[in-house]
């Protein structure tokens, strides 16, 4: 499912390659049409994702997929003493670099460059992980969610926010008119990438959600497994721990 579903549908390169590409493409415009596609509801699940994350009072938090990285700025607030941003994009990642620069945040926060499905580091080393709208990049879902796992300690919480899809009418019908429609036509007229806001659609459109998500993590290990919806189910917010 989420396997099948490529940015240039390019069957002679892997998922991870497109994707890689694709926001490495993407990565200067990235942060203007997140806020332009999402309407500016980002921040608010984001911070939403910081004050989960902070009740535990992490020291060190491992923020997959990073992308540009806002939501480990976010964290930041969080008072860890380290945060590594981690992801296979370097233009994602020096976009983020520079404002991380800018904000001061560089003592703090790395942003390093790697891929979750095999994570350098030892076993139980996190006290928080997060991922905000990576999992369904992922070219091997359960491989990442899996070696996730092994790094946050027991007891550390993991909480990821992707995108879902409204289950009541008539939010169903307007996400789905929105995601098809609007959404592919935004990313044309602000992206050099055609490709990229239809991938983003369909890989939306296809990835499990709400206790189809929950069950993946809970057979990966993950236990106290909670998935919230937000503003309509358009994204949700899943907490869970080792
Ligand atoms: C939609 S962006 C999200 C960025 C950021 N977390 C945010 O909320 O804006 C998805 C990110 O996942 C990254 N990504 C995809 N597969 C990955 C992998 N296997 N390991 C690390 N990062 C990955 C992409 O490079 C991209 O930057």
């Amino acid at each position: 499912m989420s396997e099948k579903i490529t940015p240039y549908k390019d069957k002679n390169r892997s998922k991870k390659e497109q994707v890689a590409e694709m926001f490495d493409t993407i990565s200067g415009n990235y942060d203007g049409l997140n806020r332009v596609i999402s309407f500016g509801i980002d921040i608010k699940w984001r911070k939403k994702v910081v004050r989960l994350v902070s009740k535990t009072k992490p020291k060190r938090i491992l923020d997959v997929a990073t992308g540009t990285g806002d939501l480990a700025i976010n964290l930041s607030k969080t008072g860890a003493s380290e945060i590594i941003g981690l992801d296979i994009s370097s233009g994602m990642l020096e976009v983020g670099k520079e404002k991380i620069a800018e904000k001061k945040l560089d003592t703090i926060i790395s942003m390093v460059q790697g891929d979750s499905e095999n994570l350098a580091y030892e076993e139980n080393y996190f006290d928080a992980i997060t991922v905000a709208f990576g999992v369904r990049n992922f070219e091997h879902l359960e491989k990442g969610l899996s070696e996730i796992y092994r790094v946050l300690k027991p007891g550390g919480i993991f909480v990821i926010l992707e995108t879902s899809m409204p289950t009541k009418t008539p939010y169903r019908q307007g996400y789905k008119f929105y995601s098809k429609t609007i959404l592919p036509l935004i990313g044309k007229l602000f992206s050099k990438d055609k490709s990229a806001y239809s991938y983003l659609s369909e890989s939306a459109a296809a990835f499990p959600y709400g206790e189809a998500f929950n069950n993946i993590l809970k057979k990966i290990g993950f236990i106290e497994v909670i998935d919230n919806p937000q503003t309509f189910g358009v994204a949700t917010i899943y907490t869970a721990t080792k």
